[in-house]
């Protein structure tokens, strides 16, 4: 892991929700962040310690003295300093009673617990526990204590838990504390990349519009070409707000999500950010109509036939390049059932965008549901480069060195 990577101490307690802290370890490396594990002793029977060794990449440190980090060694003159050093945060995951009732108390009688009072950098806790714990008053008034001291908690869900009970105390999700931990990284330790400073707006995903309070016109984008032209713009050091419509992905943490249903309301959100950005790549699959009327409530069947009128939804990109104000970069997206280079050109030209990104839609192996796409750039001067067949976050990072190439990436 570079050097410049954002740096988090995971501390690991006494909960058998420890085993997701091997997931987390996973998936905080895929997003380039070095994490070292203390584990407190309680933690040891619930946690695969070599496991989380190979995921890290660093040795699970428990002991105050004595374990792999030789004293003296970095400018803390003891260990639990020296793993200071680095980091940017610190997270508590699973936090047990104990440890969050140790934190507030301010005792300091294991690796981790002189730690988190030796800690001048953002502390986390995602405490995971019986329900009669968590609301237990004592439980209560020390999170309070914590949070009174700007520790931030990343709430418990409701669902089973270890007594085989149902109630609030399971660990967060996975991706409900990267979605907390991940922006306050990226803040403390920005990315540094080809497109640190710019500003990018992604659309993605369909647009749904009701025809009545069930049922809607909706397509078949999955949002997967939208999410990876995200993450790989947060990858080269962008800041990324994305615009979605109704998906089954989770939310990518470290960007600023919108949520969105219908084309007006995506044309509304996407009117209000686009004057603050540097770049906006339009992927959404825009639904071109939607019905005249929304019937209120469910549409009863009445042995009769229900026939359709259908509007059309405004041309989001036509308007947005419209107010396209000097030095920003707008790329577009073309669904088309057979890529004609008059009519591409046509498209490039009338959406007056700096790039048309199209996709043959006619062919089954790329495109809306696959994980794959292939791709032809577009420009307004006539250019048309293929991107052959590739994983979509592959042609993601192709579409961005496009934009790169054209001297687009520095904002105004
Ligand atoms: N788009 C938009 N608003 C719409 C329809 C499309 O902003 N109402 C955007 C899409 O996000 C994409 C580009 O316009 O970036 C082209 O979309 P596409 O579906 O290929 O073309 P349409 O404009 O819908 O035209 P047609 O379907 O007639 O080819």
């Amino acid at each position: 892991m570079p050097e410049s990577s954002p740096c988090l101490i995971l501390g690991v307690t006494g909960s058998i929700a420890a085993y997701k802290s091997l997931d987390l370890i996973r998936r905080l490396d895929g997003e380039g962040v070095s994490v070292h594990v203390v584990a407190t002793r309680k933690a040891l029977p619930f946690f695969p310690v070599a496991t989380a060794e190979v995921f890290s990449g660093h040795p699970v440190e428990t002991e105050l003295f004595g374990g792999s980090l030789p004293p003296g060694e970095g400018l803390g003159r003891v260990p639990h300093l020296a793993l200071l050093e680095r980091a940017d945060a610190v997270l508590v995951a699973p936090a047990s009673a104990d440890i969050i009732a140790r934190m507030a108390l301010g005792l300091a009688d294991d690796l981790l617990s002189t730690l988190l009072l030796s800690a001048r950098v953002p502390i986390l806790v995602a405490p995971a526990m019986e329900e009669a714990m968590y609301l237990h008053p004592a439980s209560q008034t020390h999170r309070k204590t914590l949070s009174d001291r700007g520790v931030r908690e990343i709430p418990p869900d409701s669902g089973p838990l270890a007594s085989g009970k149902s109630g609030l105390g399971r660990m967060a999700s996975v991706d409900r504390i990267l979605e907390t931990l991940l922006p306050l990284l990226r803040k403390t330790r920005p990315v540094r990349g080809p497109l640190s400073g710019v500003r990018v707006l992604v659309s993605s995903g369909p647009t749904l519009e009701p025809l009545d309070s069930v049922r809607y016109l909706g397509n078949r984008s999955s949002g997967r070409m939208g999410e990876a032209l995200a993450r790989e713009a947060l990858a080269r050091g962008a800041s990324v707000t994305l615009v979605s419509g109704p998906t089954a992905l989770p939310p990518l943490p470290g960007c600023d999500l919108h949520p969105v249903t219908t084309a007006r309301e995506m044309e509304e959100r996407l009117r209000s950010l686009f004057p603050a950005h540097d770049l906006l790549i339009m992927a959404a699959a825009v639904s071109d109509y939607r019905p005249k009327e929304a019937v209120a409530g469910k549409r009863k069947k009445d042995g009769r036939e229900w026939t359709l009128s259908l509007v059309e939804n405004p041309d989001i990109l036509k308007a947005l390049s419209a107010m396209k104000g000097p030095g920003q970069v707008l790329v577009g997206f073309a669904a088309e059932s057979s890529l004609d280079p008059e009519r591409l050109l046509e498209k490039c030209r009338t959406k007056g965008v700096d790039l048309l990104v199209a996709n043959d839609i006619s062919r089954p192996d790329i495109g809306f549901s696959s994980p794959e796409n292939e791709v032809t750039l577009v420009t307004p001067a006539g250019d048309f480069r293929t991107l052959p067949r590739a994983d979509k976050s592959a042609i993601a990072g192709q579409i961005l060195d496009a934009v790169t190439a054209h001297g687009w990436s520095k904002p105004a």
